[in-house]
């Protein structure tokens, strides 16, 4: 992307969507693990590194994977507000996108995202004691005999219950460019079909 195209907002929008993609797909892209925020029941502010699992520019959703017993399962439950935060150093881009999420358990969205989940990957949802929960020793909570090794299908099967696909609605895009000559920032809202553009002082 040229340095004019950071001007034309039809183009900022199109490589937001190239690069949002791209951050699912490529591992080593700065945007395949974002930051998500949301506020637990306190009403503090929560913020862990995710993977992103989807984006679906057709319906401008983002996703990513969890265990059904966490507490952001039970915050974003109470308050479904929240935020990711992308940044990478050589593309010179933060994007701060606001969402509203929407949780997947046991339902036709997370069976299909489950189908396609290696036997490795569902291995942290076998954890015996609950994610985030205290333990008395070091431990990662999976039975011991999974130790170094991935379980078997039929095994790996009762992770599902705990399986979560956590969809996220984008509401808001804040693009922010920096360029020391000359730094660009772009609010990008969506309310109707089509999204409505703001420049902002960076
Ligand atoms: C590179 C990386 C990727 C991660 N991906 C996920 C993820 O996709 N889903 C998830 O629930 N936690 C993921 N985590 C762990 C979270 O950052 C966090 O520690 C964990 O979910 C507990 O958060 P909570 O107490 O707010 O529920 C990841 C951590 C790292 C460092």
């Amino acid at each position: 992307m040229s340095n004019s195209s950071k001007e034309n907002t039809y183009e900022i929008f199109e490589d937001i969507k190239r690069n949002l993609t791209r951050g699912v797909k490529d591992r080593k892209h700065n945007f395949h693990t974002p930051v998500f925020c949301n506020t637990n029941n306190d009403g503090k502010i929560e913020s862990r590194v995710i993977v992103l699992r989807k984006f679906e520019p057709s319906k401008m959703v983002l996703n990513f994977h969890t265990d059904f017993r966490s507490p952001k399962v039970t915050d974003l439950k109470n308050n479904n507000n929240s935020l990711f935060v992308f940044y990478d150093h050589k593309l010179k881009i933060q994007m701060r996108i606001r969402t509203t999420s929407t949780l997947n358990n046991q339902n036709d969205i997370a069976k299909e995202m489950w189908g396609k989940t290696r036997l490795l990957s569902r291995k942290c949802y076998l954890t015996e004691k609950d994610p985030s929960s205290f333990t008395s020793f070091p431990e990662d909570g999976i039975p011991e005999h999974l130790m170094s090794k991935e379980p078997d299908l039929e095994e790996s099967e009762k992770g599902f219950k705990n399986f979560t696909v956590v969809e996220n609605r984008i509401n808001e895009i804040d693009w922010l460019y920096l360029e020391i000559s000359g730094h660009r920032r772009l609010k990008i809202i969506f309310n109707n079909e089509k999204p409505e553009y703001y420049w902002i002082i960076p």
